[in-house]
């Protein structure tokens, strides 16, 4: 099967890339990808020198060059990651987000409508219902509540994918997942920043009060749902992919220092997100039903593999943590400051 992966060079993206081979090893592979300060080739060093690997270093924003990428590979499947993917710097810059989310899909769309894959499967987020009352759980009809730019980005996305299919007939997917951990996750989203900073007896930015929850999904296991619905799910769907583990973020950060043997003193409250949702939580009933996948890694195993996975990369993670995002770093936090 010929798959095309946009952000294929990113957290989720390459491990999904990094999962095909190890388990479709008949399965050829197309990343395309910016190589913004999220993605990294060295995520991608394991599949590199496969035969059915390939790499374009181009911008999905960027119709052409998409057109190019399509008329040359023609992929049977479009499995589409590429995003600016963290809520603090789309409230930094709104129009990043807009600009990669939804405009860079629409481009996506138009190009996919003219080459015809089986399937365009869309990776949204359960943020697009916004924040959660307990002891509620969002199903695929929940209505769309975004709070960030970041999540109105992705659920604009989600309404025109979907559009697609009801306006142009294109097989289209979209799958909702929650927050996704493990090895390679760039050290700007709670675990791994809170990882990396531990492991250096930093202090741990815990925002507010720390009693927001995030259903936590180990990336793997995110990587075989998105195969199943390869295989079984049905165009025009939505599916949820829930790690079925809420936990409030006080709790997982204390979690971490604990494995990492560090006091729990680093842990600092800084001031609060604008607009920060208290609660995600989601049934993933319906992809189970339709496809048999359940979650199968325990939050503590998966946290005990992603904490070893950061010990032994430090190397990886000095090389990510770029000027640049030391600069996006120290911003965030003098706005924060300042409010
Ligand atoms: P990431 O930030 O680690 O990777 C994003 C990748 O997209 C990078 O490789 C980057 O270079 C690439 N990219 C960005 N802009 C691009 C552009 N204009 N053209 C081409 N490539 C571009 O993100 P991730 O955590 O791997 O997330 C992947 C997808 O999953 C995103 O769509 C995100 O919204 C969604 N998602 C992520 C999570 C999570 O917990 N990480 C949860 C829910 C949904
Ligand atoms: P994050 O990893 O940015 O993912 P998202 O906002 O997409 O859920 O944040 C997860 C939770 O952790 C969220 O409630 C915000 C909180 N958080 C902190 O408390 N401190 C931090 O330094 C970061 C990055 C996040």
């Amino acid at each position: 099967m010929k798959i095309l992966v946009t952000g294929g060079a990113g957290f989720i993206g390459s491990a999904f890339v990094r999962w095909t081979f190890q388990n479709r090893p008949d399965a050829e592979v197309c990343v395309v990808d910016a190589l913004t300060y999220a993605g990294n080739l060295e995520n991608l060093s394991e599949v590199a020198e496969l035969p059915g690997f390939q790499f374009e270093h181009k911008d999905i924003r960027d119709a052409d060059g998409m057109h190019d990428v399509f008329r040359c590979y023609q992929p049977e499947v479009v499995v589409h990651f590429a995003a600016e993917s963290h809520v603090d710097r789309s409230i930094i810059d709104p129009a990043s987000a807009v600009g990669t989310n939804l405009l860079g899909t629409a481009v996506l769309l138009e190009v996919s409508q003219r080459y015809t894959p089986r399937l365009f499967l869309y990776i949204s987020s359960d943020e697009v219902y916004g924040s959660i009352e307990p002891p509620a759980v969002a199903n695929e009809d929940s209505p769309l509540r975004a709070s960030s730019p970041y999540s109105a980005s992705k659920a604009g996305s989600d309404l025109l994918v979907l559009s697609y299919f009801k306006t142009f007939s294109l097989p289209v997917v979209v799958t909702r997942c929650s927050n996704n951990y493990g090895p390679f996750q760039f050290p700007e989203k709670l675990i791994p920043l809170m990882i990396s900073r531990a492991l250096e007896e930093k202090a741990l930015p815990v925002y507010g009060d720390g009693l927001n929850e995030r259903d936590w999904l180990y990336v793997d296991d995110h990587c075989r749902a998105i195969d199943a619905v390869i295989e079984k799910g049905r165009v025009g769907e939505i599916y949820n992919i829930s790690g079925n583990c809420v936990i409030p973020n006080l709790e997982v950060v204390r979690k971490i220092l604990q494995i990492c043997g560090k006091p729990e003193s680093l842990v600092t409250h800084v001031p609060d997100r604008p607009g920060h949702d208290r609660r995600y939580a989601l049934t993933s009933a319906k992809i189970t039903a339709q496809t048999g996948w359940q979650p199968e890694v325990e939050f503590e195993t998966g946290l005990q593999l992603t904490i070893e996975w950061y010990r032994q990369n430090s190397e990886w993670v000095s090389h990510v943590l770029s000027g640049e995002y030391k600069q996006f770093y120290e911003r965030n936090y003098v706005l924060r400051a300042n409010r």
